[in-house]
């Protein structure tokens, strides 16, 4: 079965590895993976693109070729580049060794020129060559350049929307697929919509502050993008529940959004009417989770400021 890569982002680690996990099981339930720091390996039918396109924290990824025990490659090792004109080697290098990089990505580089017929070229290469270093096992692998996907324009913000990357982790980490419905019942500047819908997954927002509405409905516009909005109380999600997979949402906190009633009680009325077998991730204060007595698979903390650590809860 083949082997994708992922070096990910070292911000919200946790949070990264299990996005990139859930991806892969969302498209193939016998995916299996291991990871070593901030490097994930995926052994899945699933193309290393696939994943790498909807997750949120890539840096690097892509193909594994084979495991490595010591730099020595044989003239085997080099088929993929056979279609390929030009390369570059890459060293990643995850381990507590010390190695010279450049020194070392440099002799790898005049090593494949002579056993290959590409060249080196560093700047646009049709074959990126990595060699990935841990402190448990080495790896040999390539990509090649990827097209950065386009992000949903937001003409208008707000001081309270949710950062777009956590909005995006949570829409893949509850396995939604391209072509299903996602409800985010307090959608604010509509940062959730955005998100599902620039990967393929439909939506539905809801307000009850019609500045928010409006300002949900000019960003949808301005991405050509077609998601559900209404203007209502969150609890009318309940009238609708046939039409949607799952649930989203940052809830209201009180501060700088509007909030219709106090927080708490919102909240505690909001988990009582969640739909009972729908895929379910919900942003809160911490320590309002306790409070929710709502049964999360998984719960991640979110630093934001000292005063502000957020939890993200995975039904
Ligand atoms: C934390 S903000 C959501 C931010 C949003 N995720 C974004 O990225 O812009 C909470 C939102 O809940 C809305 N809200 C508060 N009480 C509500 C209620 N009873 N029904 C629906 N929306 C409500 C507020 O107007 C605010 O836009």
């Amino acid at each position: 079965m083949p082997e994708s890569f992922f070096v990910l982002s070292k911000d919200h680690l946790e949070i990264a590895k299990d996005e990139i996990i859930a991806i892969a099981k969302t498209y193939d339930r016998f995916a299996k993976s291991k990871s070593f720091s901030n490097l994930v390996i995926i052994q899945s039918n699933l193309t290393w693109e696939r994943i790498s396109q909807r997750a949120t924290f890539v840096k690097i990824s892509g193909q594994i070729l084979r495991k490595m025990s010591g730099l020595f490659l044989g003239e085997d090792n080099f088929e993929v580049l056979k279609n390929a004109k030009t390369f570059v080697c890459r060293i990643v290098n995850l381990s507590s060794k010390q190695f010279d990089i450049p020194q070392l990505e440099s002799s790898m580089g005049d090593m494949i020129s002579k056993l290959s017929q590409a060249q080196v070229n560093l700047q646009n290469p049709d074959i990126i060559i990595y060699l990935i270093f841990t402190n448990q096992e080495n790896f040999f692998g390539f990509s090649k350049p990827e097209k950065i996907p386009k992000r949903p324009k937001k003409v208008r913000k707000h001081p309270h929307e949710l950062d777009w990357r956590l909005a995006r982790v949570m829409i893949n980490l509850i396995g939604l697929k391209e072509g299903e419905t996602v409800c985010d019942p307090f959608c604010g500047t509509g940062t959730t919509l955005l998100e599902a819908e620039s990967m393929g997954i439909k939506a539905i927002g809801l307000d009850f502050d019609k500045k928010m509405y409006e300002i949900s409905k000019e960003n949808l516009e301005s991405n050509g993008f077609k998601s559900k909005l209404i203007k209502g109380d969150f609890s009318e999600f309940t009238k609708i529940q046939d039409k949607f997979d799952g649930i989203v949402t940052d809830l209201p906190y009180g501060t700088a959004s509007k909030v219709s009633e106090n927080p708490q009680e919102l909240i505690k009325k909001f988990v009582t009417m969640l739909p009972r077998r729908k895929k379910i991730a919900i942003m809160c204060k911490k320590g309002f989770e306790k409070k929710l007595n709502m049964k999360s698979s998984k719960a991640y903390d979110i630093y934001r400021h000292k005063s502000l650590t957020r939890a993200i809860l995975i039904k």
